[in-house]
């Protein structure tokens, strides 16, 4: 887990090939394991490989370009009528795909979609809700993109972790 911590990275450029049906499985599974507050589970998501609805995708906001070249989105809906949490266990979920794809040697990117604007009239959300079908009830909390990576990016290393943010039993003392 831990190496899986250093060397995970946000990759943006994707080779061409596609993701193996048994490979989209394993990360869909990974999602629905995620952990939610009080097992309430109220994500959805919605699992997108065709080209032509990704390049749709890629223009939601600005800075999710590199979507249309991804071999898979993974678009990430929320419940709130099921958890007043489930921005926390939306996130979650992100998490873990992000970085079960890291684990299958996959390169994956979060792009931010609540809060984010598609044009000074729509929002990135209701954007997408348009082009995917998306039921009012749900929200549209991130997108993971997912392909083979296409750059390569150094891990992180131990000297570089910012420790100064970590207090030892009361604020503003040094760990
Ligand atoms: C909540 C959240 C939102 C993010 N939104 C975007 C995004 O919209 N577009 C993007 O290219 N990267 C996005 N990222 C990726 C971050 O830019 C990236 O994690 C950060 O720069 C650190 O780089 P690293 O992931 O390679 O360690 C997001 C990450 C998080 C956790």
């Amino acid at each position: 887990m831990l190496d899986l911590l250093y060397k995970r990275r946000s990759i943006r450029k994707y080779a061409s090939e596609k993701l193996d049906v048994d490979t989209v499985q394993l990360l869909l599974g990974a999602a629905l394991l995620s952990p939610s507050s009080r097992g309430f589970q109220p994500w959805q998501f919605v699992a997108v490989d065709d080209p032509e609805v990704l390049t749709q995708l890629a223009s939601c906001k600005k800075g999710a370009g590199f979507l249309k070249d991804a071999a898979l989105g993974i678009v990430i809906l929320a419940d709130p009528e099921k958890s007043d949490v489930w921005i926390e266990d939306a996130s979650i979920a992100a998490t873990i795909l992000h970085l079960t794809s890291a684990s299958l040697g996959l390169g994956s990117c979060w792009i931010q979609i609540r809060e984010r604007q598609f044009s000074e009239s729509e929002t990135a959300e209701q954007n997408i809700r348009r082009i995917l079908g998306i039921p009012e009830n749900l929200k549209v909390t991130s997108i993971i993109s997912i392909g083979y990576p296409d750059e390569f990016k150094s891990p992180h290393v131990e000297g570089d972790l910012g420790f100064d943010k970590v207090h030892l039993n009361k604020y503003g003392s040094k760990f």
